[in-house]
């Protein structure tokens, strides 16, 4: 019998559940994934929830220990460990879903009130006849101008080209999309005006549709960047542009036409046509930027990595090969530097980080991570190359976040235990997986802060002449290769997370903040938003600050395209924020090597005038 509803955001799923039910075993039943690396016993602490609403069973000692008073008071609860006792809202934070779930949360809904670029203005025009012979356009822009007290006096050639059918076909009612005192289309009586926001990803694009009247998101969806076939990474991409301009044209086809499939899904999903999209917004890393706009890109691989064009632009979509309505414009985020594009100005635009006093360290971590830290109105930002390693590239059994891949992963004595996506057979470790194994590596001892393996540790063994941890043995696969942590995985993991170190390091040095003094460390992106934030700390990847000091974004880029895309305040708020950043290269600052070396080594430290001090 049921006797409580349980009501799990931001996923929107509620259903009953019994008093003898966990919130863990209620979500199971409803389908919500929130991680138990555990299963349930209270020991793993990875299904942390937070209770925002009714009344729950008293903390068991697990959570009096995993909780602080203020925690437990905020409705911080383990979800296998909490029992409801009347109806209750729970909130599952990103980082306790587990991945299939997580995608769910990336298209959070947009709160600013909308002022978009593009209006709608409907139309009911006079029937031309034989004493009244008026030219289609001119019947249009006089009934516009008179209806609406408007001032237009243009019609896009593409719009003209298709209104005289169009309005014919809709019985002479309409609506007229204006931009800028020019009509860019026509759309149909009873439709919205759409936008399509899109984080040009280098792996992945994400796509939001939007209505600009009212600023809602009406549908979300993420595909794979079909650019790979020229390369994974963004150089390789860039060298297949410089070596042919044929090479350059098939990059920029294949964005475009992936960004218009997109568009026509997310049209399709909601029943409209991708011509009623009259705006778009794209942001992506300078070099995505380049490689659509078909700029040229050789520049910005070679020192000083200077990009073709760095401010705001409003392009015909047409002249992209954008499939939307006929006139309608692109709008791309100005970009800050070669490998800091307009993506991270959409996550600072998102994250609201420009109005604050600061100091806040803002970074997107990827296999370019750029960080920006934000002091008493000032902003300094860079770039680390941070490698391909967290994204599971360049490491033996790496892999993307995909079924059967190890997400979460905790090691007692020589006893493992672990997590797969879509709790499939292991196959190999993900970002989040892989950043979990080294700090529980270096927590059991199995490695050293230098990195080292230590020979003596139960499950590392030596394999062709290498060493090597052993995460899911030979026996658990039923024969097949074990899964395992190498010696060298392990080298390329202290070459990532040290880059990032030192990229906040630099800008901690070049703001003259110290580490204790930073207040917030927002950490947006696919990767660092799913991470488990304390095994960051414990390799030393982020400096070692309280948890409730660390925030995780989501997709904090497609938000800033979002709110560009209906809002013209916040785009000028893009741009004035884009003046006050102060561009640092990583390789220049001061001590950078020095810095670099003490920030590839394992646990909790600060770094201190190039020297490592340890914390505990
Ligand atoms: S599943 Fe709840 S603590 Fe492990």
């Amino acid at each position: 019998m049921t006797a409580c509803s349980v009501d799990f955001e931001p996923v929107g799923r509620r259903g009953g559940c019994q008093k003898k039910e966990s919130l863990l075993a209620c979500a199971r039943q409803l389908g919500v994934g929130i991680s138990s690396i555990c299963n349930g016993k209270g020991i793993c602490h990875s299904c942390k929830v937070q209770v925002l609403s009714g009344t729950v069973s008293k903390p068991t000692p697990s959570e009096l220990e995993t909780f602080s008073p203020q925690e437990l008071k905020a409705g911080w609860r383990l979800a296998c460990q909490t029992y409801p006792r009347s109806n209750v809202k729970v909130h599952v934070p990103a980082e306790s879903m587990t991945t299939p779930q997580r995608l769910q949360v990336e298209g959070q809904e947009v709160t600013v009130s909308p002022q978009a670029s593009v209006r709608a203005y409907p139309l009911k025009l006079a029937i031309p006849s034989l004493e009244a012979p008026q030219a289609d356009a001119d019947n249009l822009l006089q009934t516009l101008n008179q209806k609406h007290k408007l001032n237009c006096n243009k019609v896009d050639i593409g719009a003209l080209r298709l209104l005289s059918n169009q309005l014919r076909s809709w019985k002479w009612q309409c609506q007229a999309a204006v931009r800028n005192y020019q009509v860019i289309a026509l759309l149909p009586p009873k439709s919205h005006p759409l936008g399509l926001a899109i984080d040009l990803g280098t792996t992945k694009i994400a796509g939001y549709l939007m209505n600009l009247n009212d600023g809602k998101t009406l549908a979300a969806k993420g595909v794979m960047n079909p650019q790979i076939s020229h390369g994974e990474d963004i150089i390789s991409r860039i060298n297949g542009a410089v070596h042919s301009a044929e090479e350059q044209a098939q990059i920029q086809k294949l964005a475009a036409e992936a960004i218009s499939q997109l568009g026509a899904d997310l049209c399709a999903e909601v029943g409209a046509n991708i011509e009623e999209i009259v705006e778009a917004v794209v942001v992506g890393n300078t070099a995505m930027h380049h490689l659509l706009l078909g700029l040229p890109v050789r520049q910005l691989a070679l020192a000083p990595f200077i990009p073709a064009v760095s401010r705001a632009l409003d392009i015909k979509a047409r002249n992209l090969g954008l499939d939307f309505a006929p006139g309608a414009y692109v709008h791309l985020l100005p970009n800050l530097a070669g490998f800091v594009g307009a993506d991270h100005v959409a996550m600072l635009l998102a994250t609201g980080v420009g109005q604050k006093k600061g100091p806040i360290v803002a970074l997107d971590i990827g296999t370019n991570t750029e960080v920006s830290l934000i002091h008493e109105g000032k902003i300094v930002t860079t770039s680390c190359a941070s490698g391909p390693a967290f994204e599971g590239g360049h490491i033996k059994y790496g892999m993307r976040a995909a079924e059967g891949a190890i997400e979460r992963l905790q090691i007692t004595g020589d006893k493992i235990q672990y997590q797969t996506i879509g709790e499939a057979p292991a196959v190999g470790i993900c970002g989040s997986g892989i950043l979990d194994a080294l700090a529980q590596l270096y927590l059991a001892k199995a490695v050293d802060e230098g990195g080292r393996l230590n020979a003596d540790h139960p499950r590392v063994r030596t394999y062709q002449k290498k060493r090597e941890f052993i995460l899911v043995s030979k026996e658990e696969r039923n024969g097949q290769p074990a899964i395992t942590i190498t010696q060298k995985d392990i080298r390329e993991l202290q070459l990532a997370k040290g880059a990032i170190r030192s990229g906040i390091q630099a800008l901690m040095e070049a703001s003259g903040v110290s580490e204790k003094e930073i207040k917030q460390v927002i950490i947006a992106g696919a990767f660092g938003t799913y991470i488990n934030v304390a095994s960051a700390i414990e390799i030393g990847m982020l400096p070692s600050l309280p948890l409730a000091r660390f925030l995780q974004a989501g997709n904090a880029a497609g938000m800033g395209a979002k709110l560009a895309l209906i809002s013209l305040k916040q785009r000028a708020q893009a741009r004035a924020l884009t003046s006050r950043v102060r561009y640092i290269e990583l390789a220049s600052a001061p001590d950078f090597e020095q810095t670099f070396m003490q920030a590839s080594y394992l646990g909790q430290y600060r770094i201190i005038n190039g020297r490592r001090e340890k914390i505990n």
